[in-house]
């Protein structure tokens, strides 16, 4: 038989992006709400959620791995047997099939769908008070065809941070990367009201923060009403008593002057743009189906030098995408020898399911990618320690 207290303690294990983090935090609102107890402590957690990414093939290796030192760990040491969930992107890629790789899990849940985990562990947790915990082992329940979610689950004020709020004003993504997963696990682009947007943002100040950062895959589409990113952004400054924001992910094809204006002219708004590339190489890029050419992007980012003056910026780079020659890699190189990024993450290309890329060959060798990989890293990683010394 369960213990009463155990069964109302659940651990949260969060992987992946900011988007991630703060469906964490959503999920975490709604299971206190439903007097669950949280816990840091996965060894005294009766239920333990994994919030997965699929993003790439590395990613998910590590959740997998995970899933199975749980399970080693829990069965039957101190005689509980806690429940384990799996939610969110790897949770809407592979569905009831998560079942049969991890017999452990209990349930499934995707991203659209996290407002019914509280439900789902009610039923898991009173089935299990009436039963012993192996027969407990017969109830699965995957839960997968959500499409939007209700407005109410980001008004619970649960925030990790004292200081510092995520808020998403959009969720999914509808850009079709040809080899991103996102639009598949995450949907279409849909942006929440702009006015449930600035209620949030009031209510995490009224819980003492005074920093936001603004979450959507492409905010940059953003568009609620004749409301668009920019002039979002300035609602958000004029919030009482936000002292600083800013916003991720930006896409290269939706950024606009205006908003480079906005980021010059607003004080509030941190001078920091994360504009990924992906490749320097206009071939790769059409491939990739980006939406830009390589002197598009840099001709942004002249704007951006030019517009906000010490302005910071990042990106993301993928190498050893498919066909991509030395040619290729030495345009991407190049590029971010030239362009000084104050920081790059760069990923080897990993094919995902259901997208456009998972078609082509994956034809460029793990090691010529690693080899790659360490190339523009190690080149980064000087431009990066030489602008950190500059700033000094
Ligand atoms: N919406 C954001 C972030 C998407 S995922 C954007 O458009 O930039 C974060 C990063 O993961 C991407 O920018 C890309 O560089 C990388 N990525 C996505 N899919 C990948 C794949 N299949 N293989 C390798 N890297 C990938
Ligand atoms: Fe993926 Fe492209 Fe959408 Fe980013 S913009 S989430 S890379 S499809
Ligand atoms: Fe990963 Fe899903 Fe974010 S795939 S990168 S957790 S949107």
């Amino acid at each position: 038989m369960r213990n009463n207290k155990l069964q109302k303690s659940v651990y949260v294990r969060t992987f992946g992006c900011q988007m991630n983090v703060r469906d964490s935090e959503v999920i975490c609102g709604l299971l206190t709400t439903n007097n669950y107890e949280l816990t840091s402590k996965p060894d005294e957690a009766n239920i333990i959620i994994f919030n997965t990414c699929s993003v790439r093939q590395h990613a998910e290796d590590k959740v997998w791995s995970e899933i199975g030192r749980f399970k080693k760990r829990f069965i039957p040491k101190k005689g509980i047997v806690p429940l384990i969930g799996v939610v969110g992107c790897m949770a809407q890629n592979y569905k009831e099939n998560i079942f049969e790789r991890a017999s452990n899990v209990d349930f499934v849940v995707g991203p659209s769908d996290i407002d019914k985990i509280p439900g789902i562990i009610n039923k898991l947790v009173a089935h299990s008070s009436q039963l012993i915990d192996k027969d407990l082992l017969g109830l699965k329940i995957w839960e997968t065809d959500g499409n939007i979610r209700p407005e109410e689950i980001y008004h619970t004020r649960f925030y990790e941070d004292k200081d510092h709020a995520y808020v998403v004003i959009s969720e999914g993504c509808s850009n079709l990367c040809s080899y991103c997963v996102v639009p598949y696990v995450r949907g279409s682009l849909k942006n929440r009201n702009y006015k449930d947007i600035l209620k949030e943002v009031g209510e995490a100040v009224d819980n003492g923060i005074t920093r936001i950062t603004l979450l959507g895959q492409n905010v940059n589409a953003y568009q609620y009403e004749n409301v668009n990113f920019v002039k979002l952004v300035e609602f958000v400054e004029s919030v009482k008593g936000l002292k600083e924001f800013s916003f991720i992910t930006s896409h290269p094809k939706d950024t606009s002057l205006d908003l480079f204006q906005a980021m010059a002219d607003l004080e509030k708004l941190k001078k920091y743009l994360h504009l990924p590339v992906q490749s320097g190489s206009d071939r790769i890029l059409k491939l990739m189906n980006r939406g830009y050419t390589r002197d598009n992007y840099l001709d942004l980012i002249r704007n951006y030098r030019k517009i906000v003056k010490k302005g910071v910026l990042t990106t993301d780079i993928i190498v050893g995408f498919p066909s991509e020659t030395e040619k290729d890699f030495q345009d991407t190189y190049n590029l971010v020898r030239d362009t000084e990024f104050n920081a790059a993450f760069i990923f080897k290309y990993s094919p995902r399911p259901h997208t456009a890329a998972e078609r082509l060959t994956d034809d460029v060798p793990r090691e010529e990618k690693e080899r790659r990989h360490k190339i523009v890293l190690d080149l980064q990683k000087k431009i990066s320690q030489n602008k950190a010394v500059c700033s000094k």
